[in-house]
């Protein structure tokens, strides 16, 4: 079985790889809009701190456990930590699973806009549109969401089913590449915008009074979201690391990646947004209000070089997730795969067609299906998550993560020896800015005591999703 197990063929390969997981709709869709929702500055800054001082821990501590045993998410625990703790392996396989078969709706909107645009671009952009409405439509549009859906499910399955290196590792090496393009050359166009000086500001000076406790509990549940922690991601793509690859540096260059590549998203995005004011209320409405609403028409009404960068646009956000889905569905192919022996090819059309009869669920949600339109578990009012994909969100984003990080931080730093996780954090291949001390501190009592205070409040009913 275990030679069966593929590897990164480099280290570059891996931490692509990686990257990509990270990089994907958490940056483009949620952050942005988590940011707006939160004022910008002082949000910002303390999600900076929780990927510092509780995302990059955790991010060693799954990559060690995955380089460690060599084995993905349940095998590697129940053998780093004891046989009971696969469980929490388990617990991360569903929540792979869960989160898989929403995102990939999401992922289909950008398949969507992309022809739009793309129409647009050739055709001009028509006068009396409503973007608004267009969105509307083509959500509560059942047949569409099923065929858009189900596009991108068989894009990831194609991927995983190639394997870790001819599969995962070569799209990642061809697209991110790409996807940083796509990303400069947006840059380039906004900051020359009138909007980019109030978007900078916006973004990077911090009003404290503009902050309230909700938003501090936020940006640590997506520190989770966006480094892909919390549901074994990173124990299974550490799980095909070389022992002479650096758990450390690649932890370092992902988390920097990751951070900065949202940054830059939300640049771009709110110098766009900033040059018309009267889009701005749109923005706040909703989640999808930025990314869905307000851009696709500012590309051709504001945006320099926008009907070239409008279709772009949506090429990045497509392949942004796609190298994030196909991390999910190893995390689920994968546990098949180790812990039953079966082979690659079989496992991963099995996980994914399974995956896809929930992604049916996510994906009618937003037509006038009963019971998927309109389920409701949690959340009041103005809050409540209606529906199928809201519910399974709030859970995943919610529940899911921050309880799987929680265990992850524990297993680490309490039920782990020392020798275990020094033995592969401060091995030869770290470099000499690590100090092992302080991240034992970290792993043992910031990370958990942060993490505790989410779930707490999570308990307690502070929403933030
Ligand atoms: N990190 C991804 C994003 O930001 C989402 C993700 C979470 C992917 C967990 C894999 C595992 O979109």
């Amino acid at each position: 079985m275990t030679e069966q197990r593929g590897n990164w063929s480099s280290s570059a390969g891996f931490i692509l790889a990686a990257t990509g997981s990270a990089i994907g709709l958490g940056n483009l869709w949620k952050f942005p809009f988590i940011t707006w929702e939160n004022n910008g500055g002082a949000f910002v800054l303390v999600y900076l701190i929780c990927i510092v001082a509780v995302g990059l821990p955790i991010m060693m501590a799954e990559l060690l456990i995955g380089r460690k045993t060599q084995k993905s998410a349940v095998g590697a625990l129940k053998e780093a930590v004891g046989p009971a703790w696969g469980v929490v392996g388990l617990w991360g396989v569903l929540c792979g699973f869960i989160l898989l078969s929403y995102y990939t709706v999401i992922a289909g909107w950008s398949l969507f806009y992309f022809a739009k645009t793309l129409g647009w671009t050739m055709g001009g952009f028509p006068t009396n549109l409503q973007t608004g409405a267009l969105f509307g439509e083509q959500s509560s549009n059942a047949g569409l969401q099923l065929g858009l859906s189900l596009a991108f499910s068989i894009a990831t399955v194609s991927v995983v089913y190639f394997g870790v290196q001819k599969g995962i590792e070569r799209i990642a090496r061809l697209f991110l590449p790409i996807l940083f393009g796509i990303l400069i050359l947006l840059l380039i166009s906004a900051l020359g915008m009138s909007g980019s000086g109030e978007a900078l500001r916006f973004i990077f000076r911090p009003n404290f009074a503009e902050l309230e406790p909700s938003g501090i509990l936020e940006a640590l549940g997506h520190s989770f979201f966006t480094l892909s922690l919390g549901m074994g991601a990173m124990i299974t793509y550490g799980s095909y690391i070389e022992r002479s690859q650096s758990i450390v540096k690649a932890s370092a260059i992902i988390v920097v990646l990751d951070t900065a590549i949202a940054l830059v998203a939300t640049v771009i995005m709110f110098s766009v947004v900033a040059a018309a004011p009267e889009q701005k209320e749109e923005v706040g409405k909703s989640t999808v209000g930025m990314l869905f609403i307000s851009l696709p028409q500012l590309f051709y009404t504001e945006v320099p070089f926008g009907a070239v960068l409008g279709p772009l646009f949506y090429v990045l956000v497509a392949l942004a997730a796609l190298t994030s889905t196909m991390s999910l569905l190893e995390v689920v192919a994968s546990y098949v795969i180790d812990e039953h022996g079966i082979d690659r090819a079989k496992a991963t059309l099995m996980c994914g067609s399974t995956v896809f009869v929930f992604t049916i669920f996510a994906a009618l949600s937003f037509s006038d299906v009963p019971i998927l339109s309109t389920m409701h578990i949690f959340g009041e009012g103005a809050n409540a998550k209606l529906g199928w994909f809201a519910t399974a969100d709030h859970f995943v984003s919610n529940w899911m993560l921050p309880t799987g990080g929680f265990a992850i931080t524990l297993a680490a730093g309490w039920f782990m020896t020392r020798a275990a996780t020094e033995g592969e954090l401060g091995d030869e291949t770290a470099p000499a800015w690590f100090n092992y001390g302080a991240w034992r501190f970290f792993i043992r009592f910031v990370a958990p005591i942060a993490v505790g205070a989410i779930i707490i409040a999570v308990i307690l009913g502070v929403d933030f999703a």
